[in-house]
């Protein structure tokens, strides 16, 4: 068997004395999707920084192409610039266009020929629907396609895996499938991902392998169709009914507060409700 790209082996991590990972391990293998899912405060988002470095881990040990990266501190931008990462809120510098908060990060750190890199730009730009905003300062962009200019710009650093935490999860809902959708078309590139996401219809459809976290701790771990069929675990199965609730219960807010705007008296009944 081929070596994983991501190897991580039972880290620990705590902050003030809490263990918010407690022995995690998992591996991703070239062109793999792992999809993480699991409830609030499980840490997730916890394990997603550890792997690149933005937390330090208190114990066990992470692998990119066999090579151990954790504990290696003084090295840690050589290390982020082979692990892409995208957040929920999308961190481009407002006061820099499109394109040159695209090219920064290879032509400054990688030192890469700013039109080389300005090519690739462009024809990512192009894939993502946007090829008309590299002029563009980002205000003057939706969130969707700020976040599909993130993924661009994690793209043009040609990271071994690119880690997504919930890059959705700020936006209205008509745009989260057009950030999605630039997702599904990176897993059919093999772009070699772990996505953390509460969308569970994406996870279903863009995961090889999906990982059940719990209170720190990979509960369940299975192929995405047998997963969200039938968890095996009392927990998952729990989870993923909350889930159906709670998505019915934002359909019905949703119902409720456009029937008040249709009314046109303010919406102020809908947000009490
Ligand atoms: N820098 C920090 N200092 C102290 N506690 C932290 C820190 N970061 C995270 N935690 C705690 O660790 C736990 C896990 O947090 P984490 O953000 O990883 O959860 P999550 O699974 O990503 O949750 P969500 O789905 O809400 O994003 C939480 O209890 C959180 O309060
Ligand atoms: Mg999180």
């Amino acid at each position: 068997m081929t070596e994983p790209v991501l190897r991580v082996k039972d880290i620990r991590k705590s902050f003030d004395g809490t263990e918010v990972l407690r022995g995690v391990s998992l591996d991703v293998c070239e062109g793999e999707v792992v999809v993480v899912i699991g409830p609030s405060g499980c840490g997730k988002s916890t394990l997603l920084r550890c792997i690149n470095g933005l937390e330090a881990i208190d114990g066990g040990e992470i692998f990119l192409r066999g090579r151990a990266i954790s504990g290696m501190q003084k090295d840690q931008h050589l290390i982020r610039r082979k692990i892409g990462m995208v957040f929920q809120n999308y961190d481009l510098f407002p006061h820099m266009k499109v394109m040159d908060n695209l090219l920064l990060g290879p032509v400054k750190a990688l030192k890469r020929p700013a039109g080389e890199v300005r090519e690739e730009a462009m024809e990512m730009l192009k894939r993502v629907g946007l090829q008309g905003k590299a002029e563009a300062l980002p205000r003057t962009l939706s969130g969707g396609q700020k976040q599909r200019v993130a993924l661009v710009r994690a793209m043009l650093m040609h990271p071994d895996v690119l880690l997504l935490d919930e890059i959705t999860a700020a936006l209205d809902p008509e745009m989260v499938s057009e950030v999605l959708n630039v997702v599904i078309g990176l897993a059919e590139q093999g772009i070699t991902m772990a996505i953390v996401t509460h969308e569970m219809r994406f996870a279903e459809a863009v995961a090889d392998r999906v990982l059940f976290l719990d209170e720190g701790r990979i509960e369940e771990e299975g192929e995405p169709e047998a997963f969200f069929r039938e968890p095996r675990t009392e927990r998952a199965r729990q989870f993923l009914q909350s889930f159906t609730y709670a998505s019915a219960r934002k359909a019905v807010k949703g119902m409720a507060q456009g029937r008040t705007d249709g009314k046109k008296t303010g919406g102020k009944e809908a947000q009490g409700a």
